[in-house]
């Protein structure tokens, strides 16, 4: 059932209140369940939802404030949750075999966490947040069965605030917009279609055959709701867009584009605020990236109506959602020329320089994705950075890969031996490798010694071991 566009109004995921805060820390609950929710009209959808709801609650920290999120999980199977763009400690950070198991489930198919506590019920994820302003997002990250369980709807915001962007007159409030954006494909009865191999999500991990290159659908989702419509004032908004999708990629449009073609002026990225605004006419934004931007709709007549568009879609996939330009309305936000201080990491100087080649590969005597060769193993460990010191690697491909590096943030310092693209500026953890190209990145890692992973962010492959494992020590 293809749902009418443009008929639902946008909705916004509630953000969520601490249960208690002390002088260290803001303490969260959250409840992993099962919920039937209303997303094709007239249709129940099982999902899998964080307190039962996709996307989850939006989970709002000050920067280098600790927040503290004991999860439950009552879901029929194991869960992880990582939080994406978190500078987090190893055992909070998710490793994708710290398995959080529903209670009283039987010894019998668990496997060992890497830090050796593999829990029942419920656990504390700590997250001290020494980062700067950023949209990151939590999601599910159980080794080989991530993307059917994110797919179900184990994703949500997490916003990072802090006093630099608070000082910056930026649209805020109801005009500070987070956009999670994924696609669905639906079954006739209204429940999510997913070909994984094993629909019970215990055995066999990956999907059929006809879906290595990972599994799409043909309804997009914008906060959970299929095209929706947001009525808006003729004034400035801060979008904060995140493409959510386990393998498509989008290039956003404004149909009509305001006069001079600009329409989007970025201000973040993944990881926080760009050093000066940038411009665009459109955005390419692949799985687990985010843009942050500000659109001026005083730049159309009132009673316009704008399509966000993707120009990579075709038929339905081509409309993201609408917006309505209600009414005039008074504006007191800017964008002012400069934003914040981006140290250049010093590239140049790095001693060590790594590469990376994602591929086609064996694993397992089936098909999947492979890094440098070798699928995921846990216990492997491919690299040993060294905390406080700048790397350079150069990621390979053969087809696009979105690559994503846990733990710290990244500059792009070209791609296939140019200069970096359009929308790679200011610090990103997550990168679009895109075919035959290869693309240098500067990383230092901070803070937090232990395993951590890097890793394709198309969640088909991500499951299907294109994943690799580094210590920082
Ligand atoms: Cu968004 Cu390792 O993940
Ligand atoms: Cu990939």
């Amino acid at each position: 059932p293809l749902p009418p566009r443009f008929r639902t109004p946008l909705p916004i995921p509630p953000v969520k209140r601490p249960v208690r805060s002390d002088a260290h820390a803001d303490h969260y609950e959250i409840t992993q369940r099962v919920r039937e929710i209303e997303i094709l009209p007239g249709y129940r959808t099982p999902v899998f939802g964080y307190d039962g709801l996709f996307p989850g609650p939006t989970i709002r920290s000050r920067s280098g404030r600790r927040t503290v999120v004991t999860h439950r999980n009552e879901l029929p199977v194991p869960t992880v949750v990582h939080l994406h763009g978190g500078n987090t400690p190893a055992e909070h950070d998710g490793y994708p075999v710290d398995l959080l198991y529903p209670e009283g489930t039987t010894a019998a198919h668990q496997h060992t966490g890497m830090t050796g506590d593999t829990r029942h019920g419920s656990r504390e994820y700590v997250y001290p947040l020494r980062q700067p302003a950023a949209t990151l997002w939590y999601h599910d990250h159980r080794m080989d069965f991530t993307a059917p369980q994110v797919w179900r709807g184990l994703a949500g915001f997490h916003l990072v605030d802090d006093d630099i962007t608070d000082a910056l007159p930026l649209p805020h409030g109801e005009r500070d917009v987070p956009l999670l954006i994924c696609d669905r494909a639906f079954d006739e009865d209204g429940s999510f279609r997913y070909p994984s191999l094993d629909p019970a999500l215990r055995h066999p991990p990956g999907v059929t055959a006809d879906f290595m290159e990972g599994v799409a659908g043909d309804v997009i989702l914008v906060n959970g709701a299929p095209w929706p419509t947001m009525e808006v004032d003729a004034a400035r908004y801060r979008f904060r867009l995140l493409n959510a999708s386990n393998a498509r990629r989008y290039r956003l449009t404004l149909r009509p584009n305001p006069r001079g073609g600009d329409g989007f002026t970025q201000i973040a990225s993944d990881s926080g605020l760009l050093a000066a605004p940038v411009r665009h006419s459109h955005l390419d934004i692949a799985p687990a990236e985010r843009f942050e931007v500000v659109v001026d709709f005083s730049r159309y007549p009132v009673g316009t109506e704008v399509v966000l568009g993707n120009d990579l879609g075709s038929g339905p996939t081509a409309e993201v959602m609408r917006f309505v330009v209600a009414r005039k309305a008074a504006d007191d936000s800017a964008v002012p020329a400069r934003l914040a201080e981006i140290e250049p990491l010093p590239a140049a100087a790095a001693r060590i320089r790594r590469e990376w080649t994602f591929s086609r590969g064996e694993v397992h005597g089936h098909r999947g994705w492979v890094v440098n060769g070798r699928p995921f193993d846990p216990r492997r460990m491919d690299a040993h950075p060294r905390l406080g010191e700048v790397e350079v690697w150069r990621l390979f491909t053969d087809l696009h890969h979105p690559v994503h590096i846990h733990l710290s943030p990244f500059q792009v310092l070209g791609r296939g031996g140019r200069g970096p693209g359009p929308f790679d500026h200011g610090w990103k953890d997550t990168v679009d490798v895109r075919p035959a190209e290869y693309v240098d990145v500067a990383v230092r890692f901070e803070n937090h010694a232990g395993p951590f992973l890097m890793h394709c962010h198309n969640l088909e492959h991500e499951d299907m071991a294109m994943m690799a494992a580094f210590e920082t020590r």
